[in-house]
């Protein structure tokens, strides 16, 4: 039966073009992807997180090889749940629509999302990876969310994506998604010389 009170948040052109690039060339980029009022909410609620000390440094690998190494990446992270504000829920709401529209047009069978606020102190960054863990392969799209406001290209902290054909560099200007397929796109985070924010997620497939 159809969810008809599910108010309807993505905008059917950013999901088609979404669907289009992912199937094309396995990334897309979009501005504004939320109302900037709830970019700034996300923000305020992550520098919240940050002045409480609720987040922590982000581990390398998953499982029981799990390791801080500042040297690969430098960020501190907190994971999201549902109910812990209307903001967080309102992006949450989104991602299921957009993790539904992905399933109806490409059959990816994404059954779950998981994402995590990140803040890269000035000069951190994130070495050159693939989002995939080599033991664990139901992570299948990545989406990060950035939320900073007023980004100037020279304050750097680029997202340097290396698809096929040559390195691209995606700004972490607030309001922008960039959208890829975690096993597929490699990426590293640039240093910058402000402090960084952004909610990053993905979308996984059940454990084959
Ligand atoms: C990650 C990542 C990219 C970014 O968290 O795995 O690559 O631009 N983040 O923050
Ligand atoms: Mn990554």
């Amino acid at each position: 039966m159809p969810n008809t009170s599910a108010t309807l948040l993505l905008d059917h052109t950013v999901l088609t073009t979404i669907v289009d690039d992912l199937a094309t060339r396995g990334w897309s980029q979009h501005d504004l992807f939320i109302a900037q009022g709830l970019t700034r909410d996300l923000a305020a609620e992550c520098q919240q997180r940050a002045a409480d000390g609720r987040l922590a440094p982000a581990a390398v690998g998953r499982g029981a090889s799990a390791q801080v190494r500042e040297g690969v990446r430098g960020d501190s992270i907190q994971w999201l749940e549902a109910g812990e504000s209307a903001a967080t829920d309102a992006y949450l709401a989104m991602m299921d629509q957009l993790r539904q529209g992905l399933n109806q047009a490409l059959y990816l069978g994404l059954d779950d999302y998981e994402s995590h606020f990140a803040l890269y102190p000035p000069g951190a960054f994130y070495q050159r990876h693939v989002d995939r863990f080599r033991d664990d392969d139901r992570r299948t799209v990545s989406a990060v969310l950035y939320l900073n406001e007023g980004w100037l290209p020279e304050q750097g902290g680029a997202l340097r994506i290396y698809p096929e054909d040559k390195a691209h560099d995606v700004a972490p200007v607030g309001g922008r998604l960039v959208i890829f397929m975690s096993g597929e796109l490699p990426h590293e985070v640039l240093p910058a010389t402000r402090e960084r924010l952004s909610l990053t997620g993905w979308f996984r497939r059940r454990q084959a």
